[in-house]
This record gives C-alpha cells, structure tokens and sequence, in this order.
C-alpha cells in the first residue's frame, strides 16, 4: 500500500496535557506515559519543561534515560538558563530534541516579553545557536503564530533554520485559528520561508474554538509534515488537538488526505485509558474515537443495519483501536498468570519485583469486590507503582468517627520513610476534615485543599471510590488520587499521594 506522505507525531501529553488544571503526574505515572506512547509509536515524546521546577527535571532525565524507540524532547525559554537545564536533563537520551519557544504575536511581544520584533528575532536566533552546541535536533516554535505578522513569522523561521533549527512550529497558541485559514497561513509560510524545504514544519493546535483537530489535518494538507498533541486532547484550557483523532481521521480518510503515521492503532484505547487513569480526568463517553459511546449503536435501526453489515453505520472496526472484543473478567479465582496477561494487555507490563505485591493487593481486592474491572487494576498498579521511589510517608492505620451527634474526630497513624511512627488525633469539621487535620499535625505543614472530588470508578455497590485532590503550599500545587472501596480510606490516600509529592519537591519538615 502507497502510504503517501508520513506525519511524524509529536506527543506533548507530559508537558503541555500535563498543564492542564488538575492533571499533574507523578514520576511513577509520568515514566508509565511514556512507556505506553513508545509502545504506540509516536515519533516524539515531549518529557517535560525542566527549568519549570526540579520535579519536571527529574521526570525527563528518567524518560530521556528509558525510551530508546522515539525522540525525546525537553521545552525552554529562548534563555541559556532554560536550554542548559533542557540539556541536563536531556543528555542520556538516544535521540534527544530541545524544544525553544519564544512569543512573535505584537500582544506577546508588548506586554508579556516587553521586547520589540526586532529583539525578539535577535534572542530567537542566540537560543538556537546557542542548544545547537549540545544537540543536533533543535526545534523552535513561534508561540502565538496564529496572531503574528505572518512575513515576521517567516523571518524569524528563515533565521533560525540558518542558526541550525531543524524543526519549525507554528502554535495556534490560543485556539484562534479556522481550519481554511490555518492551511493558508501554513502555505504561506511555507512559500516565504528561506530553506523550509530542508527542516520538518510542525503544527500544535489548541482547541479553544474546537477546532484543533480540524485545523491540524488542514495543516498537514497544506504541507505541515509534523503535527503536536495530546492523547485524550489534554492540555492547556480546551486542550491540544487529539492525537488518537488525527491519527484516525488519516488512518480512515487516507483516501482523501494521502497521509499517515507510524502509529500502532491498536494501542490507541490502552493509551487513551491509561492517561485518564493517572491524570484522573475522565473521558467524555461521546468522544470521537476513545468515548465508551464511539462504537455504541442504541437505535433499533442502527443496531439492525450494524447486524446486517457493520459498515452501515461503522467507519473504523473498534479492533483497530484496540477496544477488547472479549472481556476478560478478573476475580477472585485469577491466577497470578491471568493477572500478569492481563495487565500486559492493558499496556501494563509491570517490574517482575512488584508483580508479588500488586498480585497480593489484587487478590484482598477480589476478596472485597465481586468482579475487578480494568479501571480497578490500573489504580491499584499505579497506586503500588507510585509507593516504590517517592513516599515519605506511609498509611499504617487510621480510625475515623463521625456521626449526627457528634464531631467527627480522628486518629491517624503514619509512617515515616525513616522508620518511625507518628500518630495524632484530630477533631473536624466531618470525617474528612478531621482526617487532613491529623495528617497536616503528622507532617507539621498546613496546605490548602483547592479542590477535594469524589466518583465512583466503577459501577455497583461495591464499586471503589477514587478521590482527587489538589494541595497548594508555598505558591505551588500538588494533585494526588487514591483508590479504596471506603471513601474515607481513599480520601486519606489521595491527600497522601499530593503530600508525598510535596516533600519529594520539598523535602519532609520531619526529616
Ligand atoms: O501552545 C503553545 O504555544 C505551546 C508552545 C510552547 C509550543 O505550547
Ligand atoms: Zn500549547
């Protein structure tokens, strides 16, 4: 088959989807990320902005050290302080790219930059000169291109690309751009900038107007031959363009488009899982591809003609993104093999060390709930996962009372890294509250809870509940998740989880 021209994809769900309110990953999550997306053959996996905070250095030195299969790239400033922190963490990757963005729209320039175009050219071109002495992949995005002077952000392309960028971007920065006129001002771009012929022109589109998948595939039809997104379409505000779309709509319309990708399909809905699994943000049953209504026929007449011929009202097999056909129900009869089979199937594989653990932990879940779902296994893999390297603080056991008369008071006991055991009581405002307050005693530091969320992962009554909180401290934010069937318990684990990110960034008070 004729695979007309290939897209590469630039993967940014670890740096820009990681943006997005509410979805920060731990190191744990974040290394199962980019496991997955190497294993669904993106080009590029964008780690992370390590001058952004040591947490986010630390994350891209691990992937930059793991993945061998595809790129990896780190975001700076157009500052030497940023791309020597990009290279820090970069150095160890097989293939690694720096990622420099500075603004070219006039309202960047005035008033976040306070530059002028002239300025901001000169800067532009010193940052590229100076990553090209670590790095031969230097790729340099125009943000905010879709409101800049379009001969200006050819300038600045053509100036680079002689400063040795191999890759130039042009960022829909804030979702502004239409599909029609996107294609015009990739064109047009491409026509006016010096030597573009020689580098890769990538788009990366947000989704204010909804648009950012529409406007991507118009891009690549105007000869935009690298796409930026994010799996799930996570990101800044409405997010980036979707990466399983893109990547479907050339997989279905090759007829038209006459462009692919590298990607395995199949791997398209573990992906898309794992990341709502470890952000916590949950898909929309009617999105395109990946919703769980994608490939549901509710009405009569649709179910008749899908019986009759699939492609009545299908236009992709949901096995080519890989939606299990049959599913495979764990319980409390599971061997540990059917265990194991099953988390590789869900893009899990897990450390043979830890395997004993999880297996453990699955089998007092089984013992709880009738049947353990998917959602079920992926919480308890990243839960145990998330306990390996970064816990400064551990549940040992905790008792929380609350009734109609009487305050709700607590009694948590935690366990430090260094062995010893803390416990304090607490009286609060509902069982909840006491049980923070007793944590915040243990860890003698008082964070503000910004957001506490509570749904049920799975359906039943014995379905679990899985909390998600988000902790502010110092002008920074942490989020955490917990699992448990008792909401309390998985309220305490969550605001653990946000906690134990907090001192790995900080440090313990307690240490
Ligand atoms: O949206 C944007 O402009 C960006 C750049 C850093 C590429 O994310
Ligand atoms: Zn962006």
């Amino acid at each position: 088959m004729d695979y007309g021209k290939i897209i590469h994809i630039f993967d940014t769900t670890l740096r820009d989807g990681e943006q997005a309110p509410g979805c920060s990953m731990n190191l744990t999550e974040k290394i199962a990320v980019a496991r997955q997306l190497e294993r669904l053959g993106v080009d590029v996996i964008e780690a992370g902005f390590p001058a952004s905070s040591p947490g986010d250095l630390t994350a891209v030195k691990a992937i930059a050290q793991l993945i061998k299969d595809a790129t990896v790239a780190a975001l700076c400033r157009a500052l030497k302080t940023d791309i020597d922190k990009a290279w820090e963490a970069l150095a160890s990757a097989v293939r690694p790219r720096i990622h420099i963005f500075l603004a070219t729209s006039p309202i960047h320039l005035r008033y976040k930059l306070h530059i002028s175009p002239e300025q901001m050219l000169e800067q532009a071109v010193a940052a590229v000169s100076y990553a090209k002495q670590y790095c031969e992949e230097v790729e340099f995005s125009a943000e905010d291109a879709t409101r800049s002077d379009l001969d200006f952000v050819a300038a600045v392309f053509s100036a680079v690309i002689k400063a040795g960028a191999r890759i130039v971007n042009i960022p829909d920065t804030v979702g502004y751009a239409l599909p029609q006129e996107f294609a015009a001002l990739v064109s047009a771009i491409k026509e006016r900038t010096e030597n573009i012929e020689h580098v890769q022109l990538s788009v990366h589109c947000h989704n204010d107007l909804g648009l950012a998948v529409a406007n991507s595939l118009a891009a690549i039809e105007a000869g935009a031959t690298q796409v930026e997104c994010t799996i799930n379409g996570l990101g800044e505000r409405a997010g980036n363009a979707s990466l399983e779309e893109i990547v479907m709509g050339l997989r279905v319309r090759h007829n038209f488009l006459h462009a692919d990708t590298a990607i395995c399909t199949e791997q398209l809905y573990v992906s898309s899982k794992l990341v709502s699994q470890v952000t916590g943000v949950k898909v929309q049953p009617n999105k395109a591809i990946v919703g769980d209504n994608a490939f549901l026929h509710e009405a009569g007449i649709h179910q008749h003609g899908v019986l009759a011929n699939r492609e009545t009202y299908e236009i992709m097999k949901p096995e080519s993104i890989g939606i299990p056909q049959q599913r495979f129900v764990l319980g409390k009869h599971s061997g540990r093999h059917a265990f194991e089979t099953h988390l590789q199937s869900l893009g899990m594989p897990v450390d043979p060390a830890l395997l004993d653990k999880i297996f453990l932990q699955f089998k007092e879940l089984a013992d709880r709930k009738k049947e353990v779902t998917d959602s079920d296994v992926t919480a308890l893999v990243m839960g145990i996962s998330g306990t390996v390297s970064e816990v400064t603080w551990k549940l040992d056991r905790w008792v929380v009372n609350s009734g109609s008369s009487l305050s709700a008071t607590s009694a948590i006991r935690l366990q430090h890294k260094d062995g010893r055991l803390i416990e304090k009581v607490s009286v609060g405002d509902g069982p909840i509250d006491a049980a923070f307050k007793s944590i915040n005693q243990i860890i003698e530091k008082e964070p503000v809870l910004e957001l506490y969320e509570l749904s049920a992962i799975t359906s039943g009554e014995d379905a679990q509940g899985q909390t998600m909180v988000k902790i502010a401290w110092n002008k920074r934010c942490w989020n955490g998740r917990g699992v448990s069937t008792d909401i309390v318990e998985s309220s305490i684990k969550a605001y653990l989880a946000a906690i134990n990110a907090l001192e790995w960034e900080f440090g313990s008070t307690a240490d």
